[in-house]
């Protein structure tokens, strides 16, 4: 029988019980009689330029098929470019790196799922489960696919670099440069993002000038960058969440400081400081919402000002203060922002501020617009006990910058520490508020991967809304 993988026949009967979540080896409930096994065995040690043996990867009981005569220890891997392409399990059933145009048909005609670990968008195949033959006719099928499997040009590395471009510092007060490193891979729960767009954040001085020893473990080289913009380009082990294509933004939520958004590619958890990006939005915004976005609502939620209250924003030019302005409009509140006159005035009072106050004046200034004290204020920059100390007796203040008021209890001061928690609800609302027309994000300049460095240093000098970083 002559089979056409484009077009293959219809498999009958019921499908194998498998999670589809995992490699379902023991989940599989249709074996192969042993002569069908037998001689799909028969037929894979045959194969030109296979080589066999006990797997790796599987149980020893199943049989490994490789394009490379074993010359040492193996790998665990079933991938031809390390280890094994495949392997034929003694129920029957073939786990099998096969060139990708065939996946489609063969699982909508019912022989194969897709394993949900193996979309490696560097290669032109994939990991799929090939259900065991039952009969001779299923037997055909399974000879044509691992034929299909066994052609070494369907293996062949696709032409990706393996390195990538990113800015990086390598020790303690070493000045961030344009390096070339490895592509990191997305380990399990991870995703890899090919990043097109980020931002520069307050965040990013603390990890070039060495101030987050002791908070990091620092492993250089050490990317700069925090936020991220761009498209899922491979998904660790167990993700099931977000797929190869989907555009993504976020913060890079790792345990250590080391890859950053300012490169090709970041690896990311999946399922903390990510999500989608929808329509509406571009990947230039979306790389500049994620930290700052999150910093703001988080830290205007903590002081919660209600209509007709009046709000202090300390800050209120930079990043997190552009955002926290509108937050703190969009709830009714009068918001005073620190904001020189000129420029800083005029941007501030176009994202929502009713006052602003010159940083060198602010208590002066301040008690003249609110003489018992604003109701709340949100300190991102200056002064702290300044800042808290404009706030009423009984009132809120909150700080990302860890300046927590002495006097907090003895004035009945609601005071909160802001620690960034994007997680994916609080992303997505931030991205449909850019969506909706709700909030804007102010990027007042753009500068390519290349000129990032100058980003940092021009962040340094002053501020005034976001700096985005296109890579
Ligand atoms: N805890 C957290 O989770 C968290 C999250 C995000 C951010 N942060 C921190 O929050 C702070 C703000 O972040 P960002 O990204 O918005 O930084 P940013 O863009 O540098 O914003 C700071 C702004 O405050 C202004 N400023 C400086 N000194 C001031 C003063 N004495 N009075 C009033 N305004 C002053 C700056 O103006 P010039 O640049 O012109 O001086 C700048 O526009 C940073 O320290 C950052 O590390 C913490």
């Amino acid at each position: 029988m002559i089979v056409n993988l484009e077009a293959p026949p219809r498999r009958t009967g019921t499908r194998p019980a498998t999670t589809g979540r995992e490699i379902p080896h023991d989940q599989l409930d249709q074996f192969s009689p042993p002569e069908i096994r037998a001689a799909l065995v028969a037929e894979a040690e045959a194969l030109p330029g296979v080589f066999t043996g006990p797997s790796q990867v599987s149980e020893p009981s199943s049989l490994a098929l490789r394009l490379h005569r074993p010359d040492g220890p193996w790998e665990a891997f079933l991938h031809p470019s390390r280890d094994e392409f495949g392997h034929i399990h003694r129920a029957g059933f073939l786990h099998l790196t096969v060139p990708l145009p065939l996946v489609p048909a063969l699982i909508e005609n019912g022989w194969a799922e897709r394993h949900p670990i193996s979309l490696r968008p560097e290669w032109p195949d994939t990991i799929v489960m090939l259900y065991a033959p039952r009969d001779q006719d299923e037997l055909a099928v399974a000879t044509a696919v691992l034929r299909a499997a066994g052609h070494r040009q369907f293996h062949q590395r696709r032409e990706v670099r393996s390195d990538m471009r990113a800015l990086a510092f390598d020790d303690f007060g070493a000045t961030p440069a344009l390096t070339e490193l490895a592509v990191p891979e997305a380990a399990a729960g991870e995703v890899l993002v090919q990043v097109t767009a980020s931002s520069v954040n307050g965040f990013d001085l603390g990890s070039v000038g060495g101030f987050l020893k002791g908070v990091y473990d620092y492993e250089f080289p050490v990317v700069v960058g925090k936020d991220f913009a761009g498209k899922v380009a491979a998904v660790g082990d167990g993700v099931t969440d977000l797929a190869v294509g989907d555009a993504v933004f976020g913060v890079v939520m790792r345990p250590t400081l080391g890859q950053g958004g300012f490169a090709e590619y970041v690896a990311v958890p999946a399922s903390y400081g990510v999500a989608r990006i929808p329509d509406g939005l571009d990947e230039i915004r979306a790389g500049a919402l994620g930290l700052a976005g999150t910093a703001a609502l988080n830290a205007v939620d903590a002081v919660a000002p209600a209509a007709g209250e009046t709000v202090l924003i300390s800050g209120a030019t930079g990043g997190v203060g552009a955002f926290a302005v509108q937050f703190a409009a969009a709830r009714g509140a009068t918001v005073i922002a620190t904001a020189e006159p000129g420029a800083e005035a005029a941007f501030v009072t176009a994202l929502g501020a009713d006052h602003t106050v010159g940083r060198d004046e602010v208590a002066a200034a301040v008690r003249e617009l609110a003489k018992d004290g604003v109701h709340a204020a949100v300190h991102l920059a200056g002064d702290g006990a300044t800042v808290s100390g404009l706030v009423a007796d009984g009132g809120r203040f909150a700080s990302t910058i860890h300046f927590a008021p002495d006097d907090a209890d003895a004035r009945g001061l609601k005071t909160t520490a802001i620690m960034s928690d994007p997680s994916p609800e609080t992303l997505a609302r931030l991205a449909g508020d850019v969506v909706a027309g709700r909030l804007r994000v102010p990027v007042a300049r753009r500068y390519a991967l290349a000129e990032a460095g100058q980003a940092i240093s021009d962040f340094m000098a002053g501020t005034l809304g976001k700096f985005a970083v296109t890579v």
